[in-house]
């Protein structure tokens, strides 16, 4: 059984990020909202409290019982969890006069396993209102700040630590550290959990789990989908039918060029062509929400008259990951900044069948590192996210054919020529997008990488097609026609995004290529709105 750590939520932002900063580690660990503590077996190596808006001292903070944890586990408190250890267990915690928020130094006071080889004096990154005047008893100080005396403790006799600043933020410079010494060291976690031994481990699992039961997936030509199935080809083999829809909407050739990559990988893939269907249902319509739920609908739709034809199947594979997991759990439920289309996937309740998620414990960088030691092309792990209704929220107003096919070429002039944007040498570009003083520009799908192209460094691009239409010259003759907008952005997951700085001459060849070649667009302009305010997509 795989050892792991537990995480638990009291609803801070960066809670996600202590699991990311574990799996770094190589360490297994899974985040449970406070109130839905699992069951603590011998696969629990130690807890980690997280932090959270509240403060202790509300008369709504978040309650939790560790009579079965505290002195029985390693544990760990880091911001509120360090405050709430304080709280509850003899200590104070009062209003701080000096609200501490942002970077500060930490002083290493007293030698302590948490601290281990940490230097004396440290930069890390505190976000609180409260501060803890006397620590719980047994408690004894080993880090301080300049305004925080109790930054880091250590209850005696016990495998307990509380750290009042942030070790899981980038700006804590040694916070993985710190986090290695409790998960690897404190805990005594092998830190083995690598994505060889995640493949390994996940067949062998789905093996048993399925047996010799069909499984039908809803491929989408996504990295989470691609992956999911691979693994679920690789546990089933035939058992397994992938079922890619052609919504009418999608990018140029795109239909085709997915289920030809996928030909090669050995999976059994069924192209359910329902462009037709689509389009007249979609004909005439403009309001965004209603295009969204058309398109949901007829997926549906869609995707169960093909399954049908896979008789007995029991299984429906689904490309779920982790985050999608934390959210639907976590402590106050979905946020709120989440809208209802990230959910997708909902399929019909009366399909009576059961559902495997072999990617529900990864994140999403994860995903793509499982992918790669499965031997998926990186063609297809890098692809960018691409939104379930497609083209259909690019094209603002009503969609027609005669629209899709403008939209389709202005895409795919910009698309390829993201791809063969080398970075390597371009060092214009390389400024433009990375800084003064970079020397080379982070893949925005695998971090740890260099991006050889400007498609690569993006997190996602396309075109927009505009109702708007303005004046032109051709030759001798003035016309009047479309406007198309190019949006390109980066981003670490899609919930903040900012506008790529484009190099001018990629810029330039872009709009020129687009006005020559697309018949029936005449301007081309670039978006440079954030998200927030903006979002990525248009509609
Ligand atoms: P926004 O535009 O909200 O998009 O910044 C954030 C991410 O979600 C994708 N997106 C969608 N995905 N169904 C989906 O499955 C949708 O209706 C949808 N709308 C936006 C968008 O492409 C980006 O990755």
């Amino acid at each position: 059984m795989t050892e792991k750590i537990i995480i638990l939520d009291f609803g801070s932002q960066v809670t996600q990020l202590i699991g990311r900063r574990l799996r770094e580690l190589n360490v297994y660990c899974e985040i449970y909202p406070y109130n839905k503590v699992p069951e603590l077996d011998s696969t629990v190596k130690g807890i980690i409290l997280s932090g959270s808006p509240f403060s202790v001292r509300d008369e709504k903070a978040p309650q939790i019982d560790l009579s079965g944890i505290k002195g029985r586990f390693p544990l760990l408190g880091i911001c509120y969890g360090s405050q709430y250890l304080a709280h509850k267990y003899g200590g104070e915690v009062n209003a701080s006069i000096a609200r501490e928020y942002g970077r500060a130094i930490l002083n290493v006071t007293n030698q302590s396993p948490l601290l281990e080889g940490i230097q004396a004096k440290t930069q890390v990154w505190m976000s609180h209102g409260d501060t803890i005047a006397r620590l719980p008893e047994g408690g004894e100080v080993i880090a301080s700040t300049e305004d925080v005396v109790n930054a880091a403790y250590h209850i005696k006799g016990e495998e307990t630590y509380a750290v009042q600043f942030h070790p899981e933020v980038y700006h804590t410079d040694e916070g993985t550290k710190m986090l290695s010494n409790f998960a690897l060291g404190i805990c005594g976690c092998k830190g083995d959990w690598t994505p060889d031994s995640f493949v390994d481990s996940t067949i062998s699992e789905l093996k048993a789990k399925l047996g010799d039961d069909k499984v039908i997936l809803g491929l989408s030509g996504g990295v989470d989908s691609t992956v999911a199935g691979v693994l679920l080809n690789r546990a089933v083999g035939h058992n397994l039918t992938c079922i890619f829809v052609n919504n009418g909407l999608l990018r140029k050739n795109e239909f085709e060029d997915v289920l030809d990559s996928y030909k090669d990988m050995g999976l059994n893939v069924i192209g359910a062509d329902a462009s037709e269907e689509f389009l007249t249902e979609l004909a005439g319509v403009t309001d965004p929400e209603k295009k969204r739920k058309i398109i949901g609908r007829l997926f549906v739709e869609t995707f169960d008259k093909y399954a049908k034809t896979i008789e007995n199947a029991k299984w429906l594979g689904q490309g779920t990951i982790y985050p999608d997991v934390i959210e639907s759990a976590s402590v106050n439920g979905p946020s709120s900044t989440i809208k209802s289309h990230h959910n997708v996937g909902g399929l019909p309740k009366e399909m009576n069948m059961k559902v495997v998620e072999p990617l529900r414990s990864l994140f999403k960088d994860e995903v793509r590192r499982v992918g790669r030691a499965l031997g998926i092309k990186d063609e297809l792990l890098n692809r960018h996210p691409f939104p379930g209704p497609s083209l259909g929220i690019r094209i603002l107003g009503d969609i027609t054919k005669e629209k899709l096919a403008v939209l389709r070429e202005a895409d795919d002039i910009f698309i390829k020529a993201l791809k063969s944007y080398r970075l390597e040498g371009n060092i214009e570009a390389i400024k433009a997008l990375a800084g003064k003083d970079a020397a080379s520009v982070r893949s925005a799908s695998d971090p740890t990488r260099e991006a050889a192209t400007l498609y690569e460094a993006i997190w996602q691009a396309g075109v927009i097609l505009l109702p708007v239409q303005s004046v032109g010259v051709m030759g001798d003759e003035r016309t009047y026609e479309n406007t198309v907008a190019l949006r390109a952005v980066i981003s670490t997951d899609g919930m903040t995004a900012d506008w790529v700085h484009l190099p001018y001459d990629f810029m330039a060849k872009v709009s020129n290529d687009i006005i020559n070649k697309v018949r029936g667009v005449n301007r081309v302009v670039y978006d440079i709105s954030s998200k927030p305010p903006a979002t990525i997509e248009w509609e």
